[in-house]
């Protein structure tokens, strides 16, 4: 199983929605057996996969309470099945920021180790495994990093995006003796057709200090559709745009792991 964590600590940025995206494109129309886990207290890829339970069982469990950690869980018991049949999931609520609190206090070794112990469990029982993080690096997105084989950073295109994706290079940098082989590829979202957007594309594209999907994600209403009608935008949409960019940040995936 090869664990891809979707992280940029800028809100708004296509986090989710590439978190949804690929793990259907790899689980529903290419067969891989996909596992999701939710690694932001704002659930929402939890509810567009309609798991949503704001009172319900999933990540929280997972980190405070594993039986790798001593405690009552199992990583089987923590998740759900999704409408479709090869995606299941571990869904997140609010009570994630009990677990950050919680896993910021035990000065354990395994305190930023535990979701590594937890996959363990379920490592051949999956392809991959899609994290969507939320925008801090909290003790919960720490865990999924020291795990993470794979970092997708989405940017949109201009702006501020840049400096976060700096802090993002440096900041994986300190990981390396947790995860030494971790390694980051920034996915460029909600791309514009107008010249300026195109000029900073290509400045975006050209800095040397990371790599970049060679497909970037269009900016499409209907995406912004998808998120209101609570559904992955693939499933959602077969053919608009931004769900053909999707598939083809898939087959780049799929050749680089
Ligand atoms: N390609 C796209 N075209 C148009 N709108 C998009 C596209 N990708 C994402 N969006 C919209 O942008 C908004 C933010 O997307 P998303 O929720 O995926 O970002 P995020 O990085 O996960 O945000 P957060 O930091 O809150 O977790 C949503 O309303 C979504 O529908
Ligand atoms: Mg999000």
């Amino acid at each position: 199983m090869k664990i891809i964590a979707v992280m940029n600590q800028k809100g708004g940025v296509g986090k989710t929605m590439t978190s949804a995206a690929i793990a259907y494109i790899l689980g529903e129309e290419m067969k891989n057996r996909v596992l999701i886990a939710d690694a932001d207290q704002q659930g929402n890829v939890s509810m567009l996969y309609g798991v949503y339970d704001p009172e319900g069982l999933g990540m929280p469990e997972l980190l405070e309470a594993h039986q790798a950690a001593g405690g009552a869980y199992s990583t089987k018991e923590l998740i759900q099945q999704t409408t479709y049949s090869n995606i299941q999931i571990i869904p997140a609520n609010g009570y994630l920021m009990r677990t950050n609190a919680e896993l910021l206090l035990v000065e354990r070794e395994d305190q930023i180790l535990r979701f590594s112990a937890a996959m363990n469990e379920v490592r051949t029982k999956y392809d991959y495994c899609i994290v969507d993080c939320g925008l801090l690096l909290d003790m919960t997105v720490m865990n999924v990093l020291a795990a993470a084989d794979l970092v997708i950073v989405p940017a949109k295109i201009g702006g501020f995006e840049i400096g976060a994706i700096n802090n993002m290079v440096e900041q994986l940098e300190t990981f390396r003796d947790f995860n030494e082989d971790i390694r980051m590829k920034v996915l460029l979202t909600m791309k514009q057709k107008n010249k300026t957007t195109l000029q900073v594309e290509s400045w975006m594209r050209d800095k040397e200090s990371y790599e970049c999907f060679e497909t970037a994600v269009r900016r499409s209403v209907v995406a912004e559709k998808s998120t209101m009608e609570r559904a992955p935008l693939p499933a959602f949409s077969r053919n608009c745009a931004a769900t053909k960019d999707y598939r083809a940040v898939c087959q780049e995936l799929i050749k680089e792991l």
